[in-house]
This record gives C-alpha cells, structure tokens and sequence, in this order.
C-alpha cells in the first residue's frame, strides 16, 4: 500500500518505490512534516525546539509555534512568518488559519477541474485531507496522488466556500515542502528567445530564492523546474529533489531558508499574476506540482521525470513513432502557396519523409508577421482551390499532413480585430503593448474560446489533418478583459489558461486522430501543462547545432527526449556540417526545416538514409533510459546515451561543442550495458563485449569543429 495512516502516531506515510514521505497531525489541528527521503519504515518523531519571537497558542509555548516547525502548508497572518502556501480574504486582513479535520484515502485520482492532470493508473491512489477555517467559512482540501513506480508525489489544493459570502484567494502554492537543512544547491534553467533551458546551480543562501513567470505562459525566461540537490551530487551520486508544475502560465518557485537553516519549497501560482474570489458555495481548484526524491544524484532524478512525463503526462499517441516532418517554415517562411507545397509534398514522401508540416503564412492576410492572425481560413491567393482541394493533393503524394495556427493570438490588422477590438485583452484607458505585431485574445472569456472552435471547425470541416503545430508568440502585458467584473480582473491569468485547455480539449476530441506538436517562439512553454496536450514541443526556434546541445542537453534533466522536437535546417548542403547537424537533431524527435526544392540529389540521398537510420533506433531515445555523461555546460563536448531497460540495445552520441581547438580522446563508460552480453556496433559490424563497453569505449574528437560521432550497438 503506498498510503498509510497511523492511528495512534496520527501519523501519514506514502511510500514510492524508493521514497518514504511522512507528516503528522500535532496539538489536534497542525500538520507536521516529519520526513521526505530514502525509502525507509523507521520514521522520526516530531521534535520541538523554543525559539524566541515564534507566536502560539494559548495553553503551549513557543516550542509549539507554527513558526518553527516543519509543515506540510502554511496560511497567511498565523504565525509563520516563512513564505506562506495559501493567502485567503476574507475579512480584508487576508489571515486565514485551517485546522486539520479528517482523511480520506481512495483510488486513482480526482479531476481536476478542466485543468491538465498526471494521468492515474492501477497503482495511483490519492490521500485527501481536509482542513477548515470556521472563520473564513471555508473548507481546504490536500491531495497527495501518488505514483509509487516512477517515485513521483503530486500535490494539489482544493478550497471550498462553505460559508456564506465571497473570499478572495491572494495567494495558491499547492505544493509546500519543509526540510529540516539547507545544505543543497540549487538547480533551475533560465534563458531567453532562442536561449532556452540553460543550466544554472548555485548553493541555497537565507533568504528567498526564486523562479517565475509572471508572462501568462510558462516562459522561455525560467522554466517551472527545480532541484535541490546535495553540494556533492553528479549524475550517479548525492542526494536529490526535484520539483515541477502541471501548468503552463505564470507561476512562482520559492526557496527559503529560515532563520534555523530549514528549507521550504513552494511552487504554485504566486500572488502577482492571481487571485481569485469564491462565492458563497463556490470552489476553486489548483493546478497540481510534483516531486520526487533520489538518494542516487541527478541521473536518478531524471530516471523518475522521464518515466513519470512518458507514463502519466504524454498523451499515449507519443509513445507511438512520431512523424519525421519535413516544416516549411525556415525553407519559405511567409512564401508559400498550392504549387510550391505540392511540390515540397512529393520531394519529401520521395525522400522518405512521413509528413509535410504547413507553417505560417496560409491563411487570412498573412504575407506578413504584421497582419492576418485570428482571420483562421485559407488565403485565396495561394490556395485558389481551397483548403480541402490542397490537402487532397499533399495526401495524393503519399505523405501525411500537418498545419500551423496560432488560436490564442490577433493582429489589429485583421477582419477579427476590426469586428472585435474588446476580445484582445487590455486595460481600460491604456494603450495595449504591441509584440510581434500582435495582441493577446482574451481567452478567458467563454466567447472568444466559442469562436475560435466554431471558426477551426468551419475551416477544417472534412479535412484529413494529421498534425496540429500549436503557437503562441507572445507574452501577455495589460492584462485586463472586458468580460468580467472589475474585482475579478485578478483571475484573467489564470482563467485564461482553462480557455486554452479547453480548446486544447475541443481539438483532442474533434481530431481525433491527428497529433498536436505545441510551440511558443520555440520552448516559451516547454513545461508539462502543454506535455500533456501534445506529442512534443518544438524545442527552440534556434536550431543551430552547437547552441541546440546546449538547450536539449539541458531539457533532458527534467524532460524526455521524447517531448523534445528537433530539426536539422539550411545545412547549405554542406554534407559535413548535415551529417553534425543530424547527430545533433537525432537527441529528440528528428525533423527537417530545408528547401527541399533546392537540393541536390546527393543531399536528398544523405537525407533519405538519415531518416532510415533514425527510424532503427528512434524507439530508443521515445522510450529508453537517457544516460548523461558529460553535459555539455559542465564540460567541453557532450555525451550522452540512451539504454532499453532490457539492455538489449544502446544508442552512444558524442558531441564537440564549438570552438575547441584541440584534439581530445574519452573514455566513455556505457554502464547500462549488460557485462554478460555481447553487443555488435550496427555500423561497422564490429563486436564489444558488455564488460568491455562498461570499462569504457575510447572515442577520439577530432579537433575540427564538425566532430560527432552516433554509435548505435545491438546484443546479439
Ligand atoms: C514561431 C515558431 C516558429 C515558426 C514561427 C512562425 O517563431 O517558433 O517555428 O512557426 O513562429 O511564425
């Protein structure tokens, strides 16, 4: 059973496979977190230590102060002066205070209100515990979904306005996390446009530390993840947490070390970017965070995300093949039309593409980024025979179909801005900030969601479509809707992203068989709120090849290659630099973003073998166990392979990062590999055995820039 309760020690424990995580209910109303770490049944008890200026209750003494122990979530204005996890208004002091009242534990899971959830499956179960605060009429619910196999605990929160008039909630953190020190560094990724996910560690300091968006998307500036680990942890050693959220919007990681070197860990919505009121009745549900614990380093770490993401956050169609696309956008850009593409179509099923993606610049006016979005049907002048009729001739080459489109943005010149000027969101008597050209359609509001689904519907009526590529190529500023009440323009940001789900959702269920890729500028919402709508995220819209191992290898702590979409580009047939630039693309899920039309015969023959050497091992990088030898940002050439769990096949790449002018031998130890199998290199036939590549396979980096090497070996 991997949830507890201990009647007497009013005790909870949940156990993963490898983790043990236990709290207790102490002076009948709080919750105190007693352990989170290596799997064990020898639990401490709680202990209480007398710090001066630490308030409490009548009848106890400041030993029992909510300031000074660990808990598993803290309110606003009652006694512990830490970071808070909730902020509740209900009398305009926004102190709230909720007192334990009972568990419940069921299994699998409940939804969580139109909002993206780890899938459960027979082994999830669910803690529930429930708290109330009779003053502010409210009831507080904490859930711990538990999924013991992959070593992964989501938290979220349900409030309920049990009372009889409005609260306002200030402040969301589901998941709240105290340990007793703060000997750890700190992991996040921070970057910018085309800088994605770089690698940052740096030793917790007193004081708050954080990460945020406060962008209306998850953003490219910080990600969501977060690890704490031990200042000696490396791949294979040293104690680690990590930490995500299921959500794509703004949102708030806090770290604080308090005045006795104790850690707490939040992460939620903030308080900038939300707040949301409850009527009397009404309740409110968080999106969930997620943990995990590994006492084996950072490569452990990864082992439980990738597994958790791939299990319970992918949809299933990602864990079949994806599509090898050929994308228009880099080769053409906004030039495009019926002729061109048709052509594209039957170079690349020759090719041996599996699909043609349309990028931008096929519908409305769009011969620009300055006009044409929200006007979602096709442009006449490069499709004069209709959408349908263009789609039927891409099929007839003998290659599937995927389309660009951008729901959730508008130009101001375009027919829906002109015939709806209040759907973009915007402050009352301010200028509404320009980004590329474009302004943010307000999709909390229900019509603008209704629209866009009536208008997809109309547009793609009949039409085979097999792949959506999902944009969003800005940030949200002024953020105000016309659509709800000035004392509710708090909770746009979030109401904004249920729109967005929702017509996720619509699109799931309206197509049925066609796959999602989504996308913001490249990875502005490579986050696991936007994993579970589609089959991978476009990574970065920098697909050099030396920045790229940076960003994947960096994506690859918290996230599968799987997620990971990658495209070699304007290769200027140079067969060298395209042979890198595919040992680079082949870390994720391969695509191709060239002209097609210009190339010669010799470079589609390059690619075509590329692309049948991909499909050999594909499976690999989806589905096996990813295996970082030397990262990039830690050390001068990348290496990094990926293992079936059956050890059965191994996928070696070696990457010399830019700029190194020396020549450079490694030893590269392939620990997965079986030392009781024999294990043939699928290129040049010849034989290792497992001990041998367990010692170390000795690989030379030439010093020219250009040096890759892809050893793909088999057992026999
Ligand atoms: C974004 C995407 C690109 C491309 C363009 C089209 O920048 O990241 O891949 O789709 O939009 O405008």
């Amino acid at each position: 059973m991997s949830i507890r309760f201990d009647k007497q020690k009013k005790r909870f424990v949940i156990n993963t496979k490898h983790s043990t995580y236990a709290f207790e209910v102490v002076m009948d109303r709080y919750l105190y977190h007693t352990y989170y770490g290596k799997r064990t049944s020898v639990l401490p008890d709680p202990s209480y230590q007398v710090i001066s200026f630490a308030p409490y209750l009548e009848g106890y003494d400041e030993s029992r102060s909510p300031d000074v122990f660990p808990q598993e979530c803290s309110f606003y204005g009652s006694g512990d002066f830490r970071p808070n996890a909730l902020r509740l208004n209900s009398d305009g002091t926004g102190v709230c205070d909720f007192v334990y009242d009972s568990y419940r534990i069921f299994n699998g899971r409940v939804a969580l209100d139109g909002l993206p959830a780890a899938r459960a499956d027979e082994n999830t179960r669910t803690l529930e515990i429930t708290l109330r605060d009779d003053v502010c009429g409210c009831r507080l619910k904490l859930y711990y979904t538990v999924f013991a196999d992959v070593d992964v605990i989501s938290r979220y929160m349900v409030i309920e306005n049990v009372g009889k008039s409005d609260v306002k909630i200030e402040k969301c953190m589901p998941l709240m996390l105290d340990l007793n020190r703060s000997d750890f560094d700190m992991i996040s990724l921070y970057g910018s446009h085309c800088r994605e996910v770089n690698y940052q560690r740096a030793p917790l300091h007193h004081g708050t530390q954080s990460v945020y968006s406060k962008r209306g998307a998850s953003s490219h500036q910080y990600n969501p993840f977060i690890a704490l680990c031990s200042h000696n942890a490396n791949q294979e050693r040293g104690e680690v947490y990590g930490f995500n959220f299921v959500y794509s919007g703004s949102f708030l990681d806090e770290v604080d070390v308090d005045q006795r070197g104790h850690t707490r860990v939040l992460m939620g919505l903030g308080s900038d970017c939300f707040s949301y009121t409850l009527g009397a009745g009404e309740r409110f549900c968080s999106p969930e965070a997620i943990m995990t614990y590994s006492s084996t380093g950072i490569g452990t770490m990864t082992h439980h995300m990738h597994d958790f993401v791939r299990a319970h956050i992918l949809p299933p169609s990602a864990l079949a093949p994806h599509p090898v696309v050929l994308n228009t956008w880099e080769a053409c850009y906004f030039d495009i039309d019926e002729d061109r593409l048709v052509q594209f179509a039957k170079q690349a099923a020759q090719t041996g593409f599996d699909m043609l993606v349309m990028d931008d610049g096929w519908f409305g006016m769009r011969n620009h980024d300055r006009a044409g979005l929200g006007d979602w049907y096709e442009n006449k002048n490069k499709f004069p025979s209709g959408l349908a009729s263009f789609v039927s001739k891409i099929k007839a080459e003998g290659i599937q179909f995927g389309i660009w489109v951008e729901p959730e943005m508008v130009n101001p010149d375009s027919e829906l801005y002109r015939a709806h000027p209040e759907w973009a969101l915007r402050v009352n008597g301010r200028e509404p900030l320009r980004s590329r050209h474009q302004l943010v359609l307000d999709m909390s509001n229900p019509d603008v969601v209704d629209y866009l689904i009536a208008q997809f519907d109309k547009t793609f009526k009949g039409i085979e479509i097999d792949y959506f590529k999902w944009d969003m190529n800005r940030h949200m500023s002024n953020v105000g809707s016309a659509a709800w009440p000035e004392d509710q323009q708090g909770e746009i940001f979030f109401r904004y992203m249920k729109g967005v789900y929702r017509l996720f959702d619509w699109f799931a269920s309206r197509f049925p068989k066609a796959v999602i890729e989504t996308c913001s500028g490249g990875g502005g919402r490579y986050d696991l709120g936007m994993m579970q709508q589609g089959i991978q995220i476009w990574t970065s819209d920098n697909t050099n090849p030396y920045d790229r191992t940076m960003i994947q290898a960096s994506a690859l702590i918290a996230y599968p290659a799987a997620t990971m979409s990658c495209h070699v580009s304007n290769p200027h047939e140079n067969l060298r630099s395209l042979d890198y630039r595919y040992k680079v693309a082949v870390g994720g899920m391969l695509g191709y973003e060239l002209n097609i039309l210009n190339m010669s015969e010799e470079v589609k023959r390059d690619i075509a073998a590329q692309i049948a050497q991909y499909k050999s091992f594909e499976h690999l990088m989806r589905a096996g166990d990813y295996y970082c030898l030397a990262a990039p940002y830690e050390y001068d050439y990348s290496a990094y392979y990926y293992a079936t769990p059956d050890a059965s096949e191994l996928l070696l790449t070696v990457i010399e990062k830019a700029g190194n002018k020396k020549p450079q031998t490694k030893r590269l130890k392939l620990k997965a590999a079986d030392p009781e199998k024999t294990y043939v290199d699928c290129q040049t036939k010849k034989q290792y055995s497992g001990a041998e590549l367990r010692d170390g396979l000795v690989i030379d980096l030439t010093c020219d820039y250009d040096s890759a090497h892809l050893l793909h070996f088999k057992a026999l």
